[in-house]
């Protein structure tokens, strides 16, 4: 059965900040070492293009990368932001509607299965649109194990619990990292390997109140729904906020977002 991606999957019309400052190196680096020149590849839910552009130079004027996202505005600042280069298209569509008339060799799918409530069925497309012998590799999240120290405020750690609670009851998965490996065997991959790329933010590296200031950013997106279903009063996803970007300023040390890469292939078929 094909599925479409809840509303949920989508991002909210915003500013795109948080997808642009990500690149290939510091943001999928286990992916470069099958990065080949001359591949083939698609990567699914690719926001505004800024880790696909990074794919494109690696697998150089041979290869070809096509990115596609179901966010209209995401993909229209990333055709404008990358369109001198010209091994790479991005299209504006859903994964479960893109019928390529041309197979990949490689697949990938980066911090997108944490948002469907179906991410089987997206690996199982995934397995249709690659080549004989093709990749998947799957980048995403435990968020059960998100570390601070020291730990954020009170108001934080409750909007943290009401994320994670409405993502679940959204059918989201909120430790899909450990559940791809298995999900892949089910799946009948081959040769799966599985790599940590946990994103490690510390006080001092130039970024860190960007990065760790991400979950201030999920309660002025994502919040507002959370707060029109229920799952928080509003007055206390502004308290989470307002607290929040003042911890990072004064006492915040160490952010880790748990991350892993699932990588497999599958079978030599026809
Ligand atoms: C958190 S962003 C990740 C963007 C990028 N891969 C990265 O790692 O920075 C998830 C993206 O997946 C897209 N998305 C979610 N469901 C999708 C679907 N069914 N088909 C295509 N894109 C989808 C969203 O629009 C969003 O841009």
């Amino acid at each position: 059965m094909i599925s479409q991606a809840t509303e949920s999957a989508k991002m909210p019309v915003s500013n795109s900040s948080v997808l642009d400052s990500r690149n290939l190196q510091n943001d999928y680096s286990t992916l470069t070492a099958i990065l080949t020149p001359g591949l083939r590849v698609l990567d699914v839910g690719c926001g505004t293009g800024a880790i696909t552009s990074g794919i494109a130079a690696a697998v150089g004027e041979n290869g070809f990368v096509v990115g596609i996202d179901s966010s209209a505005h995401l993909v229209a600042k990333g055709k404008e932001d990358f369109k001198n280069i010209p091994n790479l298209q991005l299209v504006e569509v859903d994964l479960f509607n893109y019928y390529p008339e041309e197979k990949f060799d490689l697949i990938v799918a980066a911090r997108v299965l944490q948002w469907l409530p179906n991410p089987k069925e997206a690996i199982i497309k995934c397995k249709e649109l690659l080549k004989p012998n093709g990749r998947l590799s799957v980048l995403d999240y435990n968020h059960t194990e998100l570390e601070w120290d020291p730990a954020p405020p009170e108001s934080m750690q409750k909007f943290y619990q009401a994320f994670l609670n409405w993502r679940l009851d959204e059918g989201m998965n909120n430790q899909i990292a450990e559940d791809l490996p298995p999900y892949f065997r089910e799946l009948g991959l081959q040769e799966i390997e599985v790599f940590e790329a946990n994103e490690v933010y510390k006080k001092g590296e130039t970024n860190f109140i960007e990065k760790a200031g991400i979950w201030s950013i999920v309660a002025h997106l994502r919040g507002p729904q959370m707060v029109e279903t229920g799952y928080i009063p509003e007055f206390e996803r502004l308290q989470a906020i307002e607290e929040y970007d003042k911890w990072i300023q004064d006492d915040a040390e160490l952010m880790t977002m748990k991350l892993k890469e699932t990588r497999g292939r599958i079978e030599n078929r026809p």
